[in-house]
């Protein structure tokens, strides 16, 4: 599997997403249970869910999971509403988290999306509960190059280590300024939605992309996925909750690219040539 340096750790290239986990049937969510103890015992070691989802049942299916696994050896990322962002409830949104999860400490926390709450309150809120050893590190998601900008200036603002935004094939908006700010600064970047999210709803696939695939002897969405962790600076975190899929996107954590592979994908998908409004989920 190949590796990436993630909150300061080598790690696993893709992680785990868990976004509509614990919503079905007692089969379904044993299925998921099954999937992320598969992929730890796979070494994929991050794990990324949400309060959002499922209104905690996903943490609940990650509490689950991971029980009888040693907790340092892998990381887990959750996710407080805009709306708890403020000094108070990020700590109790947090401290509900921890439970639903069945650990003392979350590996990093991030801020879900913008809201009303001033950067500078949420920032002072999370540095208060990594103070307080609940969290290791802090960050956001769906920031463009500007709300970064933004962060960075307000006090320990510069101490944001991840954010993670839509990324994939078709969807590169990030690749203009976004991708290089962050490295520029190593605060690393996760790419959400390599499929464009469930039933591949955001996704705007061509049918060339099939023909790359099929030169390839590699599914479309094994292509998909080993597109977004090509350059080493991205790590990618699918959701799969059937074997088949978890199998095959594990698989595809290691399939390289020919430079006149990515320069076939790049005709059919073109990299941003300019600043566009970046896409969200
Ligand atoms: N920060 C944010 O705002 C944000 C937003 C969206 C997502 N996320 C995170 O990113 C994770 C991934 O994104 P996502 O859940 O939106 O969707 P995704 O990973 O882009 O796509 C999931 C869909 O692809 C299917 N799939 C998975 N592996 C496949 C394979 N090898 N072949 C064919 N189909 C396959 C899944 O089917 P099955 O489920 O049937 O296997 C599901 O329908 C989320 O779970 C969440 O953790 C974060």
């Amino acid at each position: 599997m190949k590796t990436i340096t993630f909150n300061h750790r080598e790690s696993s290239i893709i992680g785990m997403g868990t976004w509509r986990y614990g919503e079905g049937d007692l089969l379904k969510t044993q299925r998921e249970i099954e999937i992320l103890k598969q992929g730890l015992n796979h070494g994929i070691n991050v794990i990324d869910t949400a309060e959002m989802y499922g209104n905690g049942k996903a943490e609940k299916v990650v509490g689950q999971a991971i029980k009888n696994f040693d907790r340092d050896k892998f990381q887990i990322i959750s996710k407080f509403y805009p709306y708890h962002a403020t000094l108070e409830l990020i700590k109790e949104s947090l401290e509900k988290s921890l439970k639903r999860l069945n650990t003392d400490y979350l590996d990093v926390y991030l801020l879900h999306w913008r809201g009303q709450t001033p950067l500078a309150e949420t920032v002072e809120g999370l540095e208060a509960v990594k103070k307080a050893g609940l969290i290791k590190s802090w960050g956001v998601s769906n920031f463009s190059t500007d709300d970064m900008k933004e962060l960075a200036s307000v006090p320990n603002g510069e101490n944001c280590q991840v954010n993670e935004d839509l990324y994939n094939l078709t969807s590169r908006g990030v690749e203009y300024s976004l991708l290089p700010y962050q490295k520029e600064r190593n605060i690393d970047f996760i790419g959400y939605s390599p499929f464009g999210s469930d039933n591949n709803a955001f996704l705007n696939l061509k049918g060339e992309v099939g023909e790359v695939a099929a030169s390839k002897g590699v599914s479309i969405f094994q292509l998909l996925l080993a597109w977004c962790i090509r350059s080493g600076n991205v790590l990618s975190i699918p959701k799969a909750s059937s074997i088949e899929h978890f199998a095959a996107n594990l698989e595809a954590a290691d399939i390289t690219f020919t430079n006149d592979e990515i320069e076939a994908l790049d005709k059919i998908y073109p990299a941003p040539t300019h600043e566009t409004p970046l896409d969200s989920i």
